[in-house]
């Protein structure tokens, strides 16, 4: 894990704003790419992930040590006051991308950033998810996501042909929530079989990462296991992950309704933003989050 450096060497008249964290010096980190999170993948090193949505906060979650961001479209709801994700369009993505990108420039960060992709932008067919998905990695980011399985094998395959990265979501999927009735656990009972299936497939269709949202533990931790490629990333999932993500306001305790059952608050016992990241990170390191006993189905 990396510390913070206040980077007494550069002048303040190349800082417009004091508070920024600096990145530990680059020299004693390197980016994180692709085949990195492949080595991290294949060694069993956990992998941390946090929501990002602001050039600050990014550039402290980088210094944290912190390896992916994700510009989520929960943006809608932590950000701009929505009710879902539904909302969020692709130029608002693009605008929290770039924002994000540009704190990560600023630190000289190494931390992988994606995209979602917002509701309505991949659905209509292959190439108009390949127009939203230039339109995020022009704006920053180094991979897109998208959510849910069957249909979007294709749309996968396509993006990925053409140099796209892709991280697949499956289990809850946000932007179906009408759909889907609610903010419930996916994948119980039968329902288990169709989404090892459609996982099964995005891993086939080129996806390297797939983030399990509120999936009963047992089965993330088989899949994480069935998967060759594809790095599984938990979000009320459990502790068998390959990796973990929360939205960061979530995990720093500031948010504007209940947090749920898989969250744990980082900021209770650290005091700081910087040192609740810190902790998260080592907590998902070590295996001490998610605890399944608490933070999982
Ligand atoms: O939009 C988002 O923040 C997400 C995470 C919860 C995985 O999709």
């Amino acid at each position: 894990m990396t510390t913070p450096n206040l980077n007494p060497s550069a002048s303040l008249s190349a800082i417009p704003y004091g508070t920024l964290p600096t990145a530990s010096a680059p020299a004693s980190r390197k980016p994180i790419s692709l085949p990195r999170l492949a080595e991290l993948h294949a060694r069993g090193e956990k992998i941390t992930m946090l929501t990002a949505y602001d050039a600050t906060f990014a550039a402290m979650a980088d210094s944290a040590g912190v390896e992916c961001l994700l510009v989520g479209d929960s943006l809608g709801m932590v950000c701009q006051g929505l009710n879902s994700t539904v909302g969020v369009t692709l130029e608002t993505m693009c605008y929290h991308t770039e924002s994000v990108s540009r704190g990560l420039r600023r630190v000289q960060g190494t931390a992988w950033l994606i995209g979602d992709l917002p509701f309505g932008t991949y659905q209509e067919s292959r190439e108009q998810a390949l127009r939203s998905a230039t339109a995020l990695l022009k704006a920053g980011a180094h991979m897109v996501k998208l959510e849910g399985g069957g249909w979007t094998t294709e749309v996968v395959r396509f993006l990925v042909e053409r140099g796209i990265p892709v991280c697949a979501h499956l289990g809850l999927t946000p932007q179906t929530v009408h759909a889907l009735g609610g903010y419930r656990v996916q994948g119980k009972g039968d329902s288990a079989a169709t989404l090892r299936q459609q996982a099964l497939a995005l891993e086939q269709a080129g996806a390297a990462m797939l983030v399990l949202e509120m999936v009963p533990a047992a089965l993330a931790t088989e899949l994480t296991q069935e998967l060759k490629h594809c790095a599984t990333i938990g979000i009320g999932a459990g502790n068998g992950t390959a990796g973990q993500v929360l939205v960061m306001h979530d995990m720093l305790g500031v948010n504007l309704g209940k947090n749920p059952k898989f969250v744990r608050n980082f900021m209770t016992d650290t005091g700081s933003v910087q040192a609740a990241m810190q902790a998260y990170v080592q907590a998902v390191k070590t295996g001490q989050f998610p605890d399944n006993t608490l933070h999982a189905w």
